[in-house]
């Protein structure tokens, strides 16, 4: 729902052809004497309406509607329809994104990331609330001090998992996070730590110069969704544009275990991250495609 209401009919040019109504995902629109009318104050401005009608009679005019303009690209303002794009072209660049654990020093530009962050946020959200937040670190310093923030988390954290008297405990009252923690990742994280303290070894960003932490609201409706759908846009559209790209899962964690660090980015304490994106110039170039564990789908009814 908006404030102020975003869909604006001019009956003058409504044919009353009903596809409007019919794509309202919030039964906002109805067919009256022939014509689009306002049924119900429900809207999620997402947009459908505007979009589908053959006479352009509807706009729908909503922050959460506003044009999107690139700095570093250009796309044609036209929907591309249904089955018209060379999907072998994009299962390739979807197959082409590999995590990058490896970049050179040079920065990304502001221009680009600002783009990136446009980019994710062409993916759906839960009701339309697009309640996430970006929180661009651009220059490596930036991505040096969260990286100091979740070096000093995981430094507490495996005081305490070096304490086997302590993790056995604790196992022991129903709560194994420790003992798991231990067995998986303790030996690594001190090896990284060290490596981080003794060389400068970067083991968490991987050396990127820029960062990009999506989060979302914690009174969106579905964060964690919006927040990772936009991430995989982003991911994807780092590949295009000739950045590496990776997912820092342990940046995640400790910020979720520690809201001063977030807190320390500016980001406000009503929201939650979901996913950190490290970014730069690859250092390194792939020469073919690696695959996939095969699936075997489960179908219902199961096939014959
Ligand atoms: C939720 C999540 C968290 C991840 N966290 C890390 C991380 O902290 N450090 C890292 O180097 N890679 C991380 N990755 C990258 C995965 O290791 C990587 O996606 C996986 O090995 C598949 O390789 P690919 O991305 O090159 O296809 C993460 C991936 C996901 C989906």
């Amino acid at each position: 729902m908006t404030d102020v209401f975003p869909v604006h009919i001019d009956a003058e040019r409504c044919t009353g052809c009903g596809l409007c109504v019919a794509a309202c995902p919030a039964d906002t629109l109805e067919l009256k004497a022939e014509r689009a009318t306002i049924a119900t104050p429900a809207c999620m401005a997402c947009g459908h309406c505007a979009a589908l009608c053959p006479t352009g009679a509807i706009t729908v005019t909503a922050p959460r509607n506003a044009p999107l303009a690139f700095r570093t690209l250009a796309t044609p303002e036209q929907w591309l329809p249904h089955g018209r794009f060379d999907l072998g072209a994009l299962v390739q660049l979807m197959r082409s994104r590999r995590s990058c654990r490896n970049y050179t020093d040079a920065p990304v530009s502001r221009a680009l990331l600002d783009d990136l962050v446009k980019i994710g946020t062409t993916a759906p959200s839960g009701t339309n609330s697009q309640g996430w937040s970006f929180t661009i670190l651009p220059e490596r310093a930036g991505v040096v001090i969260l990286g100091e923030a979740v070096a000093d988390y995981f430094r507490r954290l495996n005081r305490l998992a070096s304490r086997p008297l302590l993790r056995h405990l604790l196992a022991w009252c129903g709560k194994p996070a420790l003992e798991q923690y231990y067995r998986r990742h303790y030996a690594t994280t001190t090896k990284a730590l060290a490596e981080w303290d003794e060389e400068g070894r970067d083991r968490l960003f991987h050396g990127a110069t820029a960062v990009i932490l999506i989060g979302g609201r914690n009174t969106a409706s579905c964060p964690a969704e919006d927040a990772l759908l936009a991430s995989q846009n982003i991911l994807l559209a780092a590949h295009a544009m000739g950045l590496g790209s990776c997912l820092i899962g342990f940046a995640v964690e400790a910020m979720r275990r520690e809201p001063q660090i977030a807190a320390r980015l500016g980001i406000p304490a009503g929201e939650t991250i979901y996913s950190v994106i490290a970014l730069g110039w690859p250092a390194h170039r792939y020469q073919r495609l690696t695959g996939r564990r095969p699936i075997e789908p489960r179908w219902f009814p199961p096939s014959r």
